[in-house]
């Protein structure tokens, strides 16, 4: 096991009807800006309960974050939060409106262009401080400090960090995704798995708790993601698999043992060429990408295919492929297809990618650096 630091200072309130504690959660007498997405939260009732929870507080709403969340419209917040001296944020939604509000949170007290935040992955030396009202379990951004920020006329889509960035708190209520449609419980699902495939399926490092860790949130989500997308209102279901995603990526899982983020770094290229969700371009990529490094990731892909697939028998070739076809088939069995075809896009910007990716001085990828253009091309070339 490697030397780490664990530090996760998110207080998490779990359950169904946690919102109503935000007015003990939010600073007494703070100006609030309270930010969300394009309107879900109107139609479940979170947004309700958030202003119920908040009335004796003095809140601003911004609303139209969008899916991959733009710095074009977070630059907005971010005049609002200087212009009202805002003192808090409130981010009511999923992935998008919390990691948004995260850049809007270091952008607001930022000297310089905000974008290189991003860019030049510039300190973040100070932060409007924020709670979080999660609605979408996927990202684990309720708990923790990374942010991805895209940005429309470039077509670029960049991730940033800084342990200033944690939430203060969040709000995990299962019962606020009940209203999620299928294509993003499906998104929620595959987002988390591949988080714990990312820090899972590398090399073996002597490490066997956070291997379990691992396999435990990786069966979890085989058994209760299928469930939940066969009854939404299972409540014992859905916030098992809220718990998963948070799990996921709040830092526990990874201390200590190598992890590959090659398939998140191919699939922010899909999105920001192609806009297909986030999740989406996972299951497009993740499959392909462990054929590719199979020799790399020999022992630890044997050791998935028995563990969490229960596959015993057969030669290791078979048992690797196996599980990699059984990875495969629970994310289209989800309703994530993995395959860019399936979404009419073609290889047109596959050359784009791995220059982009070259240029920004990320290859050789992998937790032995051996993934390089050469391979992420066979990546993309197995995924049409
Ligand atoms: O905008 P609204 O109207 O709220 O609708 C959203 C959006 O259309 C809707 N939605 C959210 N909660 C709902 C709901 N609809 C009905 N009922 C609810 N309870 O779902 C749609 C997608 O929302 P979004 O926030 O974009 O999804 P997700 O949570 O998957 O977030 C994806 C973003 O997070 C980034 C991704 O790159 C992407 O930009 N990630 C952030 C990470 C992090 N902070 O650590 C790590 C991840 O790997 C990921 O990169
Ligand atoms: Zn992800």
């Amino acid at each position: 096991m490697n030397n780490f630091t664990f530090h996760n200072p998110v207080r998490l309130l779990f359950g169904a009807g946690q919102i109503a504690a935000l007015s003990r959660e939010v600073p007494r007498g703070a100006k609030v800006l309270m930010t969300f997405g394009g309107g879900s939260i109107k139609v479940n009732g979170v947004y309700d309960q958030v202003r119920k929870a908040l009335i004796d507080f003095e809140v601003i709403e911004f609303g139209g974050i969008e899916p991959n969340p733009t710095f074009e419209t977070l630059m907005r917040a971010v005049e609002v939060v200087r212009k009202e001296n805002v003192e808090f944020l409130l981010a009511v939604g999923g992935g998008s409106v919390l990691d948004g509000t995260k850049f809007i949170s270091a952008a607001a007290k930022f000297e310089g262009d905000p974008w290189s935040l991003l860019t030049r992955r510039m300190p973040v030396k100070a932060a409007v401080p924020y709670g979080t009202v999660l609605t979408l379990p996927a990202t684990g951004s309720e708990m923790n400090a990374n942010a991805v920020v895209s940005r429309q006329v470039t077509q670029e889509k960049l991730a940033f960090g800084s342990p200033l960035l944690f939430p203060k708190f969040s709000i995990v209520d299962p019962e606020t995704t009940y209203s999620l449609p299928p294509r993003q419980i499906a998104n929620g699902v595959v987002d988390a798995f591949v988080h714990v495939a990312e820090q899972y399926l590398t090399t073996p490092s002597k490490a066997p708790l956070q291997d379990r860790f691992a396999e435990s949130i990786l069966r979890t989500l085989i058994e209760d993601g299928p469930k939940t997308l066969a009854n939404p209102m299972d409540y014992e279901a859905r916030s098992s698999v809220v718990w998963c995603a948070t799990m996921a990526l709040n830092g526990l899982i990874g201390c200590g043992v190598p992890q590959d983020w090659s398939t998140h770094m191919i699939g922010h290229e899909l999105t920001a060429f192609h806009g297909l969700d986030h999740a989406q371009t996972l299951a497009i990529i993740l499959p392909n990408l462990l054929w590719v490094q199979r020799e790399t990731k020999h022992e630890k892909l044997l050791q998935y295919a028995g563990r969490v697939w229960d596959i015993k028998e057969g030669n290791d070739a078979t048992r690797l492929e196996q599980a990699i076809i059984r990875t495969r088939g629970f994310f289209e069995s989800m309703g994530n297809p993995t395959h860019l075809s399936d979404y009419a896009v073609g290889s047109e910007h596959f050359e784009e990618i791995v220059a982009r990716l070259e240029s920004r001085k990320m290859l050789p990828m992998g937790e032995r650096k051996n993934l390089d253009a050469e391979k992420v091309r066979e990546v993309l070339a197995l995924a049409r």
